[in-house]
């Protein structure tokens, strides 16, 4: 069993909610210990950036707090606006050119330079030809992740995982899907930002983020409606289970279309550039993957079998503890805070 400095506290910090997510680890067994959300106001998180830190600062200790949380360390991730990810083709060379040609690559794409970024990169495995290197490279500017930090170290933890949304989405399939092969797509859409991950045979070959979720949708009902963003976002989740309204159907189809059609563009500039093999699943999750018509529309555009992402899928909880429903209903926002909390320090 891990207990203490072994158990990270997985802080998924959305435009839309805080979500918390603490595991147990047995053997190779995974049991949930505490889990919870708390939303945000619609400012407090603003282009994926932390714009009123102490209402998040807020939010975030009340929950844990309520929760009762007693671990030290947390993992968190970023995602959106400040993030930089980029796959390059490089022709074969020594690790120390390698290095430089990823510093030349950077400073080509980020207006203020490299020295705004913290970075990283990897070779992907098995993506190598004889002459030419295929390397994912991430970046995350540096004030927007010294935010992230402030926001956990302000409530008494260490951060010491720092990941990105998109990765975390990897971790949480990882465990819950160990047997995953072939070429498929993990997509999260979110309340301001859609990660996508393609995954060849359980590694990740491409990840983006895109600048859209269910807040488009939000503020179309807010608009065509005249409602509040509160008003908007309780019509959402009332109509769930199927769309009866037909002013409101029209809105999400609007949205539903334009957000597919920016998930065909990013597949298919992937399927152009770096693959020619056809994907074969997208599995959905996040808090916008619940809106009803999307998971067809987007099978219908993709000619793909879509799947939705269930990330308790090898995680195990005790119906004492934890009321069954409430699990199904946070089930598809957790996916990135499963991730982290399936990190090791
Ligand atoms: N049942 C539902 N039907 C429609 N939309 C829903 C439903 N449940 C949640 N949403 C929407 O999902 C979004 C929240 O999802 P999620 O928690 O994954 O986003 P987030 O992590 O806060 O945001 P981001 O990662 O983009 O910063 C909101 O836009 C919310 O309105
Ligand atoms: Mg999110």
């Amino acid at each position: 069993m891990l207990l203490g400095k072994d158990r990270v506290l997985g802080i998924d910090i959305g435009s839309s909610s805080i979500k918390l997510v603490e595991l147990e680890q047995y053997g190779s067994a995974y049991q949930l210990r505490s889990i919870g959300e708390a939303p945000l106001p619609p400012d407090s998180i603003v282009n994926k950036a932390i714009a009123r830190s102490e209402v998040v600062s807020h939010t975030l200790s009340t929950l844990i707090d309520d929760l009762e949380i007693e671990a030290d360390d947390a993992a968190i991730s970023i995602s959106g606006d400040p993030v930089l990810i980029k796959r390059v083709s490089l022709p074969k060379m020594s690790d120390a050119e390698l290095k430089k040609s990823i510093t030349w690559e950077l400073e080509q794409s980020i207006s203020g330079g490299i020295k705004e970024v913290n970075y990283d990169y990897q070779v992907i495995p098995g993506k190598s030809t004889r002459d030419n290197i295929d390397v994912l490279i991430v970046a995350a500017n540096k004030n927007a992740t010294k935010d992230y930090i402030s926001l956990v170290t302000g409530v008494g933890l260490n951060p010491v995982i720092v990941d990105l949304d998109v990765f975390s989405l990897e971790s949480m399939y990882e465990v819950n899907y160990p047997d995953s092969e072939g070429l498929l797509a993990l997509i999260n859409i979110g309340a301001s930002v859609t990660n996508i991950n393609i995954m060849e045979n359980g590694e990740s070959v491409f990840a983006r983020d895109l600048p859209i979720g269910g807040n488009k949708y939000t503020h179309l009902i807010m608009a065509e409606m005249d409602l509040t963003y509160e008003e908007s976002e309780e019509v959402k989740h009332t109509q769930r289970v199927g769309l009866t309204d037909p002013g409101l159907k029209q809105f999400a189809h609007k949205f539903i279309d334009s957000l597919c059609f920016e998930i065909k563009e990013t597949l298919d500039f992937f399927s152009t550039t770096h693959c020619n093999e056809k994907l074969q699943r997208i599995m959905i999750g996040g808090g916008s993957s619940s809106i009803p018509g999307l998971k067809d529309a987007l099978s219908e555009i993709t000619h793909c079998y879509v799947g939705v992402l269930n990330p308790f899928r090898k995680i195990v909880y005790s119906e004492g503890a934890f009321d069954p429903e409430y699990i199904e209903d946070l089930s598809p926002k957790m996916n990135v805070a499963i991730g982290l909390a399936l990190r090791k320090p």
